[in-house]
């Protein structure tokens, strides 16, 4: 008999379960798998060669051939989706490129959907900041504030051409009002009704997005305040889901991720759609500087990062790290 077993302090033990890497593994409450991966990726006109990113080592801005080798990559590696950015060559005040059905973005979808047929989910970005010259996710008034329905009207165009390239879903990360449901009548209007829908429907005007602006060289001054959700608000951030929910959108998503876990939670608990979460440019950042100087183990730094976001409740986690977690996951 254990010295303090008494039926006051019976010898319950939570710890046995933890004694061997079998017991825990038994007993994992959570599990990421590749399948729930999304990894972003950066293709930019003009590029011959990948060109390494040096605010997050290991990520490239790749040429359209690469991009295409890396969805292979992708592929074996089990992952379950992409999600391409475009860099264009040249930029204006209302984004052209994004709706030239041979612009960067639209190029960079139909050569990944050939590659890799139904076989990975193809994601687009559905904004206009990586096209536009002032770096804004829309068009300006003569005030050089953003004009909501006026950029509304670019979304659909831009999700009609993505739409024909060949895109599963749209990554529509623009935070317009209304972006979901005036997207979602026009495909349904020009015959896209089998295109879906990632709505951002959380996405707070972050400092975490740093290392992203710098990977599609963006022309932004200043910042995404008036777009944007505050940091501070959970409350807002439900209405923006529901209001996402209400106008069609597939599948919602919380960016951040980690600092935003709170969120990720109750959009969780809310929501009739699978929730995606995105652990961002400067949440991967992060890991790998750290672990740069010595300071953190990076593999299992990032497979806790990524366990933490699911737990929280997201089924889908884009990640930088996709690759590299599917390496060490299988
Ligand atoms: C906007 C967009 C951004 C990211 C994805 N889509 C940047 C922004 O809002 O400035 C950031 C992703 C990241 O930081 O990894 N199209």
């Amino acid at each position: 008999m254990p010295r303090n077993a008494s039926p006051e302090f019976p010898t319950i033990r939570p710890r046995r379960l933890r004694r061997t890497a079998a017991l825990r593994r038994l007993t994992a409450e959570t599990r990421v798998h590749p399948a729930d991966l999304v990894l972003p990726l950066f293709v930019k006109e003009g590029l011959t060669e990948p060109k390494p990113i040096a605010s997050m080592p290991g990520v490239w801005q790749h040429s359209v051939d690469s991009a295409r080798k890396l969805a292979v990559e992708a592929l074996r590696a089990g992952i379950g989706g992409l999600m391409p950015f475009g860099i264009p060559a040249a930029r204006d005040a209302i984004g052209s490129a994004a709706t030239d059905p041979d612009g960067i973005l639209n190029v960079t979808t139909r050569a990944i959907r050939d590659e890799i047929h139904d076989d990975l989910v193809l994601i687009p970005d559905l904004c206009l900041d990586e096209f536009t010259d002032h770096g804004h996710c829309g068009v300006l008034k003569d005030d050089g504030t953003v004009d909501n329905d006026a950029t509304l009207e670019r979304y659909a165009e831009m999700g009609e051409r993505l739409a024909e390239a060949g895109a599963d879903l749209l990554g529509a990360s623009g935070m317009m009002d209304g972006q979901i449901g005036y997207v979602r009548a026009a495909l349904d209007q020009t015959g896209h009704t089998d295109t879906g829908l990632l709505a951002y429907a959380a996405k707070y005007s972050s400092a975490f997005y740093g290392p992203f602006r710098d990977a599609v060289e963006s022309q932004l001054q200043g910042d995404r305040r008036t777009y944007q959700q505050n940091p501070p608000n959970a409350v807002e951030a439900l209405h923006e889901i529901d209001l996402d929910v209400a106008e069609g959108a597939d599948i919602v998503m919380v960016k951040p991720a980690l600092p935003y876990l709170d969120i990720v939670a109750a959009a969780a608990e809310r929501s009739p759609v699978p929730v995606a979460a995105y652990h961002i440019s400067g949440e991967y950042a992060q890991l790998v500087a750290a672990a740069e100087k010595g300071w953190i183990d990076k593999d299992a730094a990032v497979l806790e990062s990524l366990t933490s976001i699911k737990r929280a409740g997201a089924g889908v986690i884009a990640t930088y790290a996709a690759l590299d977690a599917a390496r060490l996951l299988g």
